[in-house]
């Protein structure tokens, strides 16, 4: 018969066996590992001159118009890999486009701030240009990293993205909400709630240990992308010529012969 210290030591040997069982399922929750990963970068994607105008509250009409070209474009891509894939095991728990959908809200700011011929104005980074090659890249052939992408994008957009919204208002002196849809989620009424929906719902799709080690690298990538997508964007500022900027077509700027 086990003595009482036998089952005292067995009831804490199973105590820390569940224990270390639960510390290492939430180290396999991909939406902590992922979170994990990109902290580094996270805090280069804030220090970027561009986020680092918003914070400072001095970000400029033309910065966020650039911006949003480039924002179209991206979302544009993507959402219609997003929605190519919607039914594919990896991405169909992520997908929400009634609640998380961009495309339009950024289509109503450009044509608020470009007017009705607004799609002939949009212009371009290259860097903007690769990131939405390796969006369809992706999309075709590992779709399931779309959730990285996708995780980047939206979460990012639910998080921080809340409060730049909010000082892009002030900054640029807009008044209501003109001009800022981009930063309105009407179908999520409480942005914690539905992260945390979110991230339960990255953390049931199953991943080989070779997927998920590809999707924490896609994440990384998808910050790095964005890094020079803001990057390339303060280059066209110093560059190009305001006016020039809103005349020019829908080509990369690349075809403007302009160091990026
Ligand atoms: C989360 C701030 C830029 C992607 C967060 C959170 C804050 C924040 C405070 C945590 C929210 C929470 O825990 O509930 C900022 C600020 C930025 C910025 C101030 C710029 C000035 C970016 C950029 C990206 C990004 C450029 C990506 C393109 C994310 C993501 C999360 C996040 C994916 C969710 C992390 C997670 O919970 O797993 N951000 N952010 N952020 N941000 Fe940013």
């Amino acid at each position: 018969r086990p003595t009482e210290l036998h089952q005292n030591s067995d009831k804490m040997e199973q105590e820390k066996k569940s224990q270390t069982t639960a510390e290492q399922m939430t180290d396999r929750d991909l939406s902590e590992q992922i979170k994990k990963v990109t902290m580094e970068i996270h805090t280069r994607a804030e220090k970027t001159e561009l986020m680092m105008s918003f914070m400072r509250g001095q970000v400029t009409l033309a910065q966020y118009k650039l911006l949003l070209c480039s924002l179209y474009e991206v979302y544009q891509t993507l959402e219609e890999e997003m929605d190519r894939n919607s039914n594919h095991p990896g991405v169909a728990p992520i997908y929400f486009p009634t609640e998380l959908a961009r495309l339009d809200a950024i289509a109503k700011d450009l044509e608020y701030f470009y007017g009705r011929d607004w799609r002939e104005k949009i212009v371009v980074p290259a860097a903007t240009k690769r990131y939405c090659h390796r969006l369809r890249q992706i999309g075709k052939e590992n779709p399931e990293f779309l959730v990285a992408h996708a995780y980047t994008r939206y979460l990012g957009d639910l998080s921080g993205g809340q409060v730049l919204g909010r000082i892009a208002q002030k900054s640029m002196g807009l008044k209501g909400s003109e001009g800022l849809s981009f930063f309105a989620f009407p179908g999520v009424s409480n942005p914690t709630l539905f992260k945390q929906l979110y991230r339960s719902r990255m953390n049931s799709v199953e991943l080989t240990e070779e997927e998920r080690n590809g999707m924490l690298e896609e994440a990384v990538r998808a910050f790095e992308l964005n890094i020079q997508v803001f990057d390339d964007l303060q280059k066209m500022l110093l560059t190009v010529p305001e006016k020039k900027l809103q005349t020019c077509s829908t080509q990369s700027v690349n075809t403007l012969q302009i160091p990026i």
